[in-house]
């Protein structure tokens, strides 16, 4: 019998597949489904950071308006409930996910100022989330804006959040910064207990007939796994917080491979929206037969082995394997593929 427990932000997991953010972890009963089919832990939808400011901004906008007039103003406190409605909506979300499974309930936040997290991460803790994952989705748009402007607000937003809550906090990238290694250590200096990646980019498409452009999410393939493996496999070792893979992992094999780069979990989203709950029985009942076959105990026993730190040739993972991954392609293999 192997052994698939695994630790991710502290929490003890029986094995290391957990399911990402999405509409799967919506409903109470769903979690249950994914629980039953395998799932060692899930992380609820994002709550939005617009969510909580616009609620906010309202409250604001009408207690000040209270104040101009103190009469009036208790008439609009009733009012405050539904400026609370969202958050509060999604306090009992958590609540109910906690009590409908025994695996933990990570709650998710996308935001990227401090004003929309702190004050509700707060909040999440106290509704019973055992952790807490910032989806730091967001674009940059503005030219006048650097790199290093966004990125240190990032830092300072996950320690800030760090020090209003004291459940784990893991931070959910997306691939896109100039120097991963670096962000990562930053992070992992503010506080951060794991980072997950990394969040797909969604692109919108153009329109042609209606001349407009219109959002677009088409669900992930597993070629994009690589992306993911890469990163990880350089950044184990190198930083303290947990690895977790998100993007591409569709099968047992995706799970090993993500393990042997240095993850404590693999999540999944997309293998499930597309092929039912029912598939992360098969990723499990594969994950498990392949390490039978292969004479391995313990998922312990495999991470890492792959990383840039354990394989003979770290060149895989650096500059001196583009020049081998270019000569390696050959035109007959150009036409197997056309
Ligand atoms: C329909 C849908 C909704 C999603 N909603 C969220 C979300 O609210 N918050 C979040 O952090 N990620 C969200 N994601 C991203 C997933 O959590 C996951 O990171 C991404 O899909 C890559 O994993 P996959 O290849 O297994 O799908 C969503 C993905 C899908 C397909």
């Amino acid at each position: 019998m192997v052994d698939l427990s695994t630790a991710y932000l502290g929490l003890k997991l029986k094995s290391p597949l957990v399911v990402s953010s999405s509409p799967l972890t919506e409903s109470p009963e769903t979690i249950q489904r994914l629980e039953e089919a395998g799932a060692a832990a899930v992380v609820l939808p994002s709550i939005f950071e617009e969510q909580l400011t616009l609620e906010s901004d309202a409250l604001d906008r009408d207690l000040n308006r209270g104040t101009e007039s103190f009469a009036e103003s208790l008439s609009y406190f009733p009012e405050y409930e539904d400026y609370r409605q969202g958050q509060d909506a999604y306090l009992s979300q958590i609540q109910r996910a906690k009590s409908a499974c025994s695996i933990p309930v990570l709650a998710s936040l996308n935001g990227v100022t401090a004003r929309g997290w702190v004050r509700f991460a707060k909040e999440i803790e106290q509704a019973g989330a055992d952790a807490l994952e910032l989806n730091t989705y967001s674009l940059a748009t503005n030219a006048s804006e650097t790199s290093a402007i966004i990125e240190k607000e990032l830092v300072q937003l996950v320690r800030q959040v760090k020090a209003a809550t004291e459940i784990p906090v893991a931070v959910k990238l997306s691939p896109q910064y100039t120097s991963i290694p670096n962000l990562a250590m930053e992070l992992d200096h503010a506080g951060a207990d794991a980072l997950v990646l990394f969040n797909r980019f969604y692109q919108p498409d153009f329109d042609l007939e209606n001349l407009d452009v219109s959002p677009k999410l088409t669900l992930s393939r597993p070629e994009e796994l690589l992306l993911r493996l890469h990163w990880v496999a350089i950044l184990y070792g190198d930083v303290h917080a947990d690895l977790a893979v998100t993007g591409g992992v569709h099968s047992g094999q995706d799970v090993l491979k993500s393990v042997m780069a240095g993850a404590q979990v693999a999540m999944t989203a997309s293998s499930l929206l597309s092929r039912g709950i029912s598939h992360l029985a098969a990723i499990q009942a594969d994950l498990v037969r392949w390490m039978e076959e292969h004479e391995y105990e313990s998922i312990r026993q495999m991470r890492g082995s792959l990383s840039r730190r354990a394989v003979p040739d770290p060149s895989a993972f650096e500059r001196g394997n583009y020049i081998k991954t270019l000569s390696s392609f050959t035109l007959r293999q150009a036409s197997s593929q056309a």
